[in-house]
């Protein structure tokens, strides 16, 4: 997977970071370094960091870090190859022959073709006669058929070999097939056949145009109702939005945010181009950072039964989170917006207007929902729910927005506003701040767990976790003491199996004279990336010295004599005394 050290060195060198990230973040400077709102989490201030030094970045809300390829490797969701052409094709680079391993490039190529192929075929399908239940369920849908051209809707029939046929005559090996999960491979190892069968096909389709999955809708009321690409090489559902492709065309920095493919449909086809859905996951926060950058205003069109309130409770945190402004619309009957505009005949797109108009904002939304919790009638029902929209509203960060809800309730009820203001005062400096911050403390160790995700063994081994990850730290920033750290300890004696690993390979990097860092992206996975540089950051303001090398060394030495707690347990009084001995000639 090597690219020639020279060539990823030219390729950084005429790739500036501070550049290459403009686009995507607003930098400001600040000292030596710039500074802006991270791209890969939501955040008010920024802490996400270019240090133009050594050409690296690091965000201090989420953990994310790299150098310029794993920047582009996460902006633009590609993998390290294919982030290097990018890099080589914006600095005018040829790329070395044969130099490279880019099978998973290769192969990535081929499912995109592959997909490509196989929504061409399901189309067809669906206008042949083998195709017509397909067809006639969509029209039964009220799908037109521009519609159903502009989605490229299609149909995969009953025979369970058609598409797998097809593509194998165009030369897609089984492999690929059944890496782009189009086929499966049959339980008895022998040949494959085909993913989908006897459903109408939605084809997913990324930001570059590629197709890159497909969901399937069975026709009846048999289950699953809709089958969907697992992820692959090309796809994570996780990460991905149905229609975004679409969507961001609109001319608007409003998205409406459906559940479901035949929602985003059915509202695009009454003339609201700006919709999206989640495929089939709850909301993510990748999710989300990706719609930030196509808006700044989500409309939540979520169903209007119990599990799509669920589901707009739980969206609401991660939007705002995102830095996104949040309406909910209210379904009326318990519909999602497919069923609600076909119930209104040729008033649909009207109708749906209508309700999109009325939406509140997600705070009015809250205090809406809350009202049922209440008899409204009594006094006591009264004072409750003030005191639960009192809680809501000192939940809110900005003072003017606080302001705007608290007069309105208090006109809505006729209250005194001091009276309520001195509650929200209260409130404010108590623990519902304290709830806020919590949930947001808990959304930034989620992506930040990032870093702790991979580093397992931290918790177990603390100390000599830690003096392992500064020796680390310490060979990186000091290059020519290899010969002599690794006379001292070996990599046996690490307890940490990720920083055993990063030790072995930086101390090989360093010996084959290679930059230690230069090819880090190309040789950990992203979490491992981050924990690298977030290693970085953590000693960056922290002088190591000689002297404190010797401690590094001195403890991972004591800790390493330890044997492990259940060894102590099986130990016999000789292998005992041998282990207390060479405890004692540690401390030394
Ligand atoms: P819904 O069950 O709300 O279906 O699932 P829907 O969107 O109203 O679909 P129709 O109108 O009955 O055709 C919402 C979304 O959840 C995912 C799909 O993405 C669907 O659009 N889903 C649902 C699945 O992935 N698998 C399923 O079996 C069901
Ligand atoms: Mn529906």
């Amino acid at each position: 997977m090597a690219f020639p050290e020279g060539f990823l060195q030219e390729l950084k060198m005429r790739n500036d970071i501070t550049e290459v990230v403009s686009p995507y973040v607003n930098l400001k400077r600040r000292g030596r370094n710039m500074v802006g709102l991270c791209p890969f989490h939501g955040e008010k201030t920024p802490s996400f960091n270019i240090y133009t030094e050594n050409g690296s970045f690091y965000c201090f809300g989420c953990g994310v870090g790299g150098d310029v390829i794993s920047f582009i490797m996460k902006i633009e969701n590609l993998d390290y190859v294919d982030a290097v052409k990018f890099l080589a094709q914006r600095a005018g680079m040829e790329l070395p022959e044969n130099s490279y391993d880019d099978s998973m490039s290769k192969l990535r190529k081929r499912i995109y073709e592959a997909n490509r192929e196989a929504a061409r075929f399901y189309y067809k399908t669906l206008y042949q006669p083998l195709g017509k239940e397909g067809l006639d369920y969509l029209h039964g849908r009220m799908l037109s058929d521009r519609t159903i051209r502009h989605f490229g809707l299609g149909f995969a029939d009953d025979d369970w070999s058609s598409l797998t046929t097809h593509l194998k005559s165009l030369g897609f090996s089984e492999n690929e097939l059944v890496s782009a999960n189009l086929a499966v491979q049959r339980r008895s190892g022998n040949g494959v056949y085909d993913r989908f069968t006897n459903r109408v096909m939605f084809p997913i389709i990324d930001l570059r145009g590629n197709v890159i999955a497909f969901g399937g809708r069975i026709m009846t009321d048999q289950k699953p109702k809709y089958l969907n690409t697992s992820d692959t090489p090309v796809f994570k559902k996780s990460e991905n939005l149905f229609s975004l492709n679409n969507a961001k065309n609109a001319g608007s920095r409003t998205l409406m945010l459906c559940e479901g493919y035949m929602d985003v449909i059915a509202v695009t086809q009454a003339g609201f181009k700006n919709a999206v859905a989640t495929l089939g996951t709850a909301l993510t926060t990748e999710q989300a950072m990706l719609i930030k950058r196509y808006a700044d205003e989500v409309i939540i069109c979520y169903d209007a039964d119990e599990a799509g309130q669920k589901a707009t409770a739980r969206a609401i945190p991660i939007l705002r989170n995102a830095g996104l402004l949040v309406r909910v619309l209210t379904i009326p009957n318990g519909k999602d917006p497919d069923e609600f505009i076909k119930s209104q005949g040729a008033d649909g797109p009207e109708a749906f207007k209508a309700i999109i108009d009325r939406s509140g904002n997600d705070v009015d939304y809250r205090l809406q929902k809350l009202k049922a919790d209440f008899n409204l009638d009594v006094s006591d029902g009264k004072v409750g729910y003030l005191e639960a929209a009192s809680r809501i509203i000192a939940s809110i960060q900005s003072p003017i927005e606080q302001d705007v809800y608290a007069s309105k309730l208090c006109k809505e009820f006729q209250i005194d506003k001091n009276a309520f203001k001195a509650q929200l005062q209260k409130l404010n400096k108590s623990r519902y701040r304290e709830d806020y911050r919590k949930q947001q403390q808990k959304i930034r160790a989620d992506l930040s767990g990032r870093g702790d995700r991979v580093d397992t063994d931290k918790a177990k081994v603390p100390r000599s976790s830690s003096a392992e990850e500064a020796l680390v730290v310490y060979l990186i920033n000091n290059p020519d003491s290899a010969e002599r750290i690794s006379g001292e300890i070996s990599a046996e004696q690490f307890q940490n199996s990720l920083m055993r690993r990063y030790y072995e390979y930086f101390l090989f990097r360093i010996k084959d004279g290679k930059d230690a860092l230069n090819s880090v992206s190309a040789d950990f996975t992203s979490d491992e990336v981050n924990k690298i540089y977030g290693m970085l950051r953590k000693y960056a303001s922290v002088a190591q010295t000689k002297k404190s090398l010797e401690e590094y060394i001195k403890v991972i030495r004591e800790e390493s004599a330890k044997p492990k707690h259940d060894e102590v347990g099986k130990m016999s009084g000789e292998e005992l005394n041998d282990y207390l001995r060479k405890l004692r000639e540690a401390k030394k």
